[in-house]
C-alpha cells in the first residue's frame, strides 16, 4: 500500500514536472535562450581548444578578449573562422569530442544570433574607473601611448558601445568622445589646463600655471590660442602631439602671430625677440609680449606658475610712460593724444580701452597701426 502511494506521488510529480517544463518551453522557447560566453562557450573552448590555442600560441581562445583580439569571431558574421572550422568538414570539428554537433551549433548560434554575448562577467579590473588607481583605464591608456585600437574592438569604432554595449560617451560626452581635446587635459571651458595631465588644478602646478590667464580674455588683451606657445595638434594623432618625451613641449614658432618675432623699431636698428622658456625655472624671457621691445622692460622674465596678478600689472612689461627715448608724457596725453584708441583714463588711472589693439604685435599711435614685425617692415620699406 505504502509503495502504491509512493508510486502515485512519484508519477504525479513527473506529470507536474513535464507540464511545467512544457509551459516554460511555450513561454520562452529553448532555442531563443541567449547563449553567453561565460555559461556556454567558455566551457567548450576550455575543454576542447585551449590546449593548443592559448596565450603562447598563434592565437588565444582562453579569454573573451583573446577571441576578439584574434579576429576569429565577429558578432553576427556567419563566415567567422570559429564557425567554419567547427561545422561539418571543418578542420577543428574533431576536437569537439562527444556531441560535437551540439557544441558546434552552440558556437554558431552564439556568434550569429547572440552577437558574442558575454554574460555576467566583469571584463575590466574593479578599479578601472577609479581616478586614484594606477589601474584606471585612463592611466592604462597613457601607458600604452593612447592606442585605442583594443578598446574599439569591443566598444565600437566610434566608441558608442559596439559589442560591449557600453558606450564611452556615457562619461566622455564631448564631440569626439574619448578623443575630444578636453578628455586628457582641460575642462568643459577649453582644452588648456586645468585639469593638467595629472589632474592638478592649482596654478602653482607647472602643468597648470598661467594657462587660463593666456587662453581666456583678461583685462589687458584678447584670448591667445595654443599656437603662441605650442604646436597645436589638429587631432590626437597629429605629429608632435604625443611623443616619447614626457610632458608638453613649449615651442615658439615663426609662423605664430607677429607678436613673438616682431621687431621693436629703433631707427635703423631692430630688436628681434628670441623667446626662451626655461623649463627648469619655469620662466619666460625675451618675449615680445612681456616687454622685449624698444623701450620695454627687456629683462622681464615672468614665472609661469606664479599667478597672483603681480606679473600683469601696468609697468611690469613697460613703464608708463616707457623709459629711453620715449617722450616723457602725462597719462592724460597718453590717453587723449598718442594712444587714444588703446587706452582711456578711468578716475585718473590708465586702463585698456580696446583689447584688440594692446599686445597685438603692433604699435598703435595717433590712430594708426604700425606693424613692426619683420613682415610689416618689409612692406613699409618696399613702399
Ligand atoms: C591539437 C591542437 C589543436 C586543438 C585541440 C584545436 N586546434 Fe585549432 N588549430 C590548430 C592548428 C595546428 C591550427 C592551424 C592549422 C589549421 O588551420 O588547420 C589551428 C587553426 C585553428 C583556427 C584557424 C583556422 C584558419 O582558417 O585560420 C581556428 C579558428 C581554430 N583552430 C579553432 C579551434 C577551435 C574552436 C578548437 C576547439 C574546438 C580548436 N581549434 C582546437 C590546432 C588545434
Ligand atoms: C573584450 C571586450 C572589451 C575590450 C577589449 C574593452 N572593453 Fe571596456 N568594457 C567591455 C564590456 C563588456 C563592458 C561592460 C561592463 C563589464 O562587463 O565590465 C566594458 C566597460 C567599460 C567601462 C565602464 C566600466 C564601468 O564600470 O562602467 C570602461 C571605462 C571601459 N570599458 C573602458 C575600456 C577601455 C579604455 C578599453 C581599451 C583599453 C576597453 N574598455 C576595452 C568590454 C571590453
Ligand atoms: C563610467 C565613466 C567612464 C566611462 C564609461 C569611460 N571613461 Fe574614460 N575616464 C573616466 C574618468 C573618471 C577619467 C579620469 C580618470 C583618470 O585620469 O584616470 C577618464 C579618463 C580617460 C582618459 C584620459 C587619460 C589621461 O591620460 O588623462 C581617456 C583617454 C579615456 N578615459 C578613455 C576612455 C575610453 C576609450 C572609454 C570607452 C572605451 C572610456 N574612457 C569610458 C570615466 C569614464
Ligand atoms: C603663454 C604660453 C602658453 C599658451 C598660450 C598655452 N600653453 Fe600650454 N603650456 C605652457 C607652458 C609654459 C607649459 C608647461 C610646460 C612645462 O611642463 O614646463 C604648458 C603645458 C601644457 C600642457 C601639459 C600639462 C601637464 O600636465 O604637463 C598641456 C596639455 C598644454 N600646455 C595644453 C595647452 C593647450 C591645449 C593650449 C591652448 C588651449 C595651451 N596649452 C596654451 C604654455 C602655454
Ligand atoms: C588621449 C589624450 C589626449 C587627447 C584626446 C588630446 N591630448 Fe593634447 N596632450 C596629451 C598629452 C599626454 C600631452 C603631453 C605631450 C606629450 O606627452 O608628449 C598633450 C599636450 C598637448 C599640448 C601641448 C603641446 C604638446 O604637444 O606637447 C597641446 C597644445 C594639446 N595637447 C592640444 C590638444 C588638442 C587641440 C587636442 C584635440 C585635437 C588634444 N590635445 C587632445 C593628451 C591628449
Ligand atoms: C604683459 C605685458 C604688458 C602689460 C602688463 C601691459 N602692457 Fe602695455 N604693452 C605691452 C606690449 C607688448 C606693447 C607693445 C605694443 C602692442 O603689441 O600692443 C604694449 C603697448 C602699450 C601701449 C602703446 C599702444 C599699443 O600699441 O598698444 C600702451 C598705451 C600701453 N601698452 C598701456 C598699458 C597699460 C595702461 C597697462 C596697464 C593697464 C599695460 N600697458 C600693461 C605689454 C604689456
Amino acid at each position: 500500500m505504502k509503495a502504491k502511494i509512493l508510486f502515485f506521488v512519484f508519477s504525479l510529480s513527473l506529470i507536474f514536472l513535464s507540464c511545467s517544463e512544457l509551459k516554460e518551453d511555450v513561454l520562452a522557447p529553448k532555442a531563443k535562450i541567449k547563449l553567453t560566453y561565460k555559461d556556454d562557450i567558455k566551457p567548450i573552448l576550455d575543454n576542447h581548444c585551449i590546449g593548443c590555442h592559448n596565450q603562447n600560441a598563434d592565437f588565444d581562445l582562453s579569454t573573451y578578449f583573446g577571441i576578439i583580439q584574434s579576429g576569429v569571431a565577429f558578432p553576427g558574421d556567419e563566415n567567422s573562422k570559429i564557425i567554419r572550422v567547427t561545422q561539418p568538414g571543418g578542420s577543428m570539428r574533431k576536437y569537439l569530442g562527444a556531441d560535437s554537433a551540439v557544441k558546434a551549433e552552440q558556437i554558431k548560434k552564439w556568434v550569429i544570433e547572440d552577437s558574442l554575448a558575454l554574460g555576467d562577467i566583469k571584463i575590466h579590473p574593479s578599479d578601472w574607473v577609479d581616478i586614484k588607481s594606477e589601474n584606471s583605464h585612463g592611466k592604462f591608456l597613457r601607458k600604452i601611448g593612447y592606442n585605442f585600437d583594443q578598446c574599439k574592438q569591443c566598444h565600437g569604432k566610434d566608441y558608442t558601445g559596439g559589442v560591449s554595449k557600453s558606450s564611452c560617451y556615457a562619461c566622455h560626452s564631448s564631440v569626439g568622445g574619448p578623443e575630444a581635446c578636453n578628455t586628457c587635459h582641460g575642462s568643459v571651458a577649453n582644452s588648456a589646463p586645468p585639469r593638467d595631465l595629472n589632474n592638478n588644478f592649482s596654478t602653482t602646478a607647472r602643468g597648470v600655471g598661467a594657462h587660463q590667464s593666456h587662453v581666456v580674455e583678461g583685462k589687458l588683451t584678447v584670448a591667445f590660442d595654443c599656437v603662441e606657445c605650442h604646436i597645436k595638434p589638429v587631432a590626437l594623432k597629429s605629429p608632435g602631439h604625443i611623443d616619447t618625451t614626457p610632458g608638453a613641449e613649449v615651442i615658439f614658432q615663426d609662423s605664430s602671430l607677429a607678436r613673438h618675432k616682431s621687431a621693436g623699431f629703433n631707427i635703423g636698428e631692430f630688436i628681434v625677440p628670441n623667446p626662451i622658456y626655461d623649463s627648469g625655472n619655469l620662466t619666460c624671457s625675451n618675449t615680445y609680449c612681456h616687454g622685449y621691445f624698444r623701450n620695454g622692460n627687456m629683462n622681464n622674465a615672468p614665472k609661469w606658475n606664479v599667478v597672483d596678478g603681480s606679473q600683469a600689472v601696468c609697468g611690469s612689461c613697460h613703464g608708463l610712460p616707457p623709459g629711453g627715448p620715449h617722450p616723457e608724457v602725462s597719462a592724460t596725453s597718453c590717453a587723449k593724444v598718442c594712444h587714444n584708441d588703446v587706452v582711456e583714463l578711468s578716475s585718473g588711472v590708465l586702463k585698456i580701452k580696446d583689447k584688440t589693439k594692446h599686445i597685438n604685435g603692433k604699435l598703435n599711435l595717433y590712430g594708426y597701426e604700425l606693424d613692426f614685425s619683420v613682415e610689416g617692415l618689409r612692406k613699409i620699406v618696399s613702399r
